[in-house]
């Protein structure tokens, strides 16, 4: 109660003094109890946050004033320019898919699942029961929670073939989020200067998190039926590479999941090249049509580094992924994660085990698989009817997004500026080929917020391509 009326007074507060003369006297403490009937120490919590922003300060028996605008001198940063020479290679910008956008425009760009898709109220319970817990004041060992790494262990030990030794918790590190996992698996495993075999397109992170390690990647040319797998050994073979990074399960971006055919061809060729595979397993709770079966099930010998993501299922506020590697591999990954964050706050990893231990989780991913087919179906069926010329070349069994091609002549950045102006965010393709596109793509999300809202968006897309002369 007392948070929305501070809140109320705030937001009041704050309009007000955008038109005010800086210096100017706030209403009294009294006056705003008798204006909002709250109480005072309501208000004062609204002056303390006002204070806190920078937007007004209290003299003490005297009142509140508007802060005088600090006229802003300009800065010179060229000393900057000297000492830091030219980026080592070209800084992106910020991804789309991290691009927050106002409310009323439909965001098909955005790479995380909207909050209606995730266990809010599992996961709710779980941050209360932690904070009560010894996790919110204690340090957890540096390769994970012991039962969190079990529980990693244990998921990849369910779809060990007999035969094939199963992965133990030992084999876990836990990483805050697996960006930070194929950061530390890049270093670790490849080194700078080494060249990395990936698919083209993969994940922007992926490329983002090899150029930051000073990693040279090798693009294979991949695409909804996943890399081909000539190519992949000729690079192979041609460059020495010893690691491919690779999203064997709904790829991000084309939707790809390997036949098993192609995920042998891609095991015995790691084999015969003494090579890693790193491999992505960003969607593992997101099968719709089909369920991943991971790689690194198959592989006992420590070829194959695996990293499973919870950020994205179980909410974007848990930044928890479990990252499996065995021998002297795992040894070197821990310490470049040690080396770079010493830990994972207990705490999320806590809410995370969790989340994934409750019996409503798995009726939670059961839900989940409607939501996203009936999402990926009304995307697609709006793309059809608006977006002719558009064209999705698989239907993805699982994963967020759509990979969907345009005609070559389209001028894509043309087309996601007019299609924001016009209300609808979508993301140029660009982002995910490590070299030059080889068309004009979008990826489009459907895991958005307000999927009422999917046919409008197919349609805005539609009039922006159609004022490019495509039909
Ligand atoms: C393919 C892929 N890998 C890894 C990540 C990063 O996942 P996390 O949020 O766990 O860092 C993403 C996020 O978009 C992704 O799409």
């Amino acid at each position: 109660m007392h948070n929305d009326s501070s809140g109320r007074i705030v937001a009041d507060l704050r309009e007000w003094i955008a038109t005010a003369p800086p210096g100017a006297k706030l209403p009294s403490t009294r006056a705003l109890v008798a204006e909002y009937g709250a109480s005072p120490v309501t208000v004062q919590k609204a002056l303390r946050a006002l204070g806190a922003q920078g937007l007004v300060e209290s003299r003490p028996g005297v009142g509140t004033f508007v802060r005088a605008v600090r006229v802003a001198r300009p800065h010179d940063y060229g000393w900057q320019t000297a000492a830091l020479g030219a980026p080592p290679h070209r800084l992106p910008r910020l991804s789309a898919a991290l691009r927050t956008t106002p409310n009323d425009v439909i965001a098909l760009h955005s790479g995380y699942p909207d909050r209606e898709l995730l266990p809010e109220r599992l996961v709710r319970a779980a941050f209360g029961r932690a904070a009560r817990g010894d996790s919110a004041v204690g340090r957890p060992p540096a390769a994970g929670l012991p039962e969190l790494q079990a529980w990693f262990a244990n998921e990849l030990a369910t779809e060990t073939p007999l035969g094939v030794t199963p992965p133990s918790p030992g084999d876990i590190v836990v990483f805050p989020g697996s960006q930070s996992g194929l950061n530390t698996a890049f270093r670790a495993l490849v080194g700078a200067g080494r060249p990395l075999l990936v698919e083209s397109p993969t994940y922007w992170g992926a490329i983002l998190a090899a150029a930051q390690a000073g990693v040279r990647t090798v693009p294979v040319p991949s695409g909804t039926h996943g890399p081909d797998p000539e190519a992949l050994a000729r690079a192979f073979a041609q460059t020495g590479a010893r690691a491919f990074y690779a999203q064997p399960h709904f790829a991000n971006p084309t939707g790809a999941r390997w036949a098993p055919g192609l995920a042998d061809r891609v095991l015995d060729l790691v084999r015969e090249h003494g090579a890693f595979l790193i491999e992505d397993d960003w969607a593992h709770d997101f099968g719709i049509d089909a369920d991943p079966v991971p790689l690194a099930a198959r592989d006992d010998q420590g070829h194959v580094v695996h990293l499973r993501s919870l950020t994205k299922s179980v909410s974007p506020a848990v930044r928890i992924a479990g990252l499996m590697a065995r021998g002297p591999a795992r040894e070197r990954i821990l310490a470049d994660a040690q080396a770079e964050a010493m830990y994972v706050s207990g705490l999320l990893q806590t809410v995370a085990l969790d989340v994934v231990t409750q019996p409503a989780w798995r009726t939670h991913l059961r839900s989940l698989r409607h939501q996203l087919a009936a999402r990926r179906d009304v995307l697609l069926g709006a793309l059809w009817e608006h977006v002719p010329a558009a064209h999705v070349e698989t239907v993805p069994q699982g994963g967020l997004n759509l990979w969907v091609r345009l005609p070559d002549t389209t001028d894509l950045p043309r087309l996601v500026a007019d299609c924001e102006s016009s209300g609808v965010a979508v993301a140029a393709g660009g982002e995910w080929f490590p070299a030059e596109p080889t068309g004009a793509y979008l990826r489009l999300n459907y895991s958005g917020p307000n999927p009422g809202a999917f046919p409008e968006g197919a349609r805005l897309l539609g009039r922006a391509l159609a004022r490019q002369g495509a039909r």
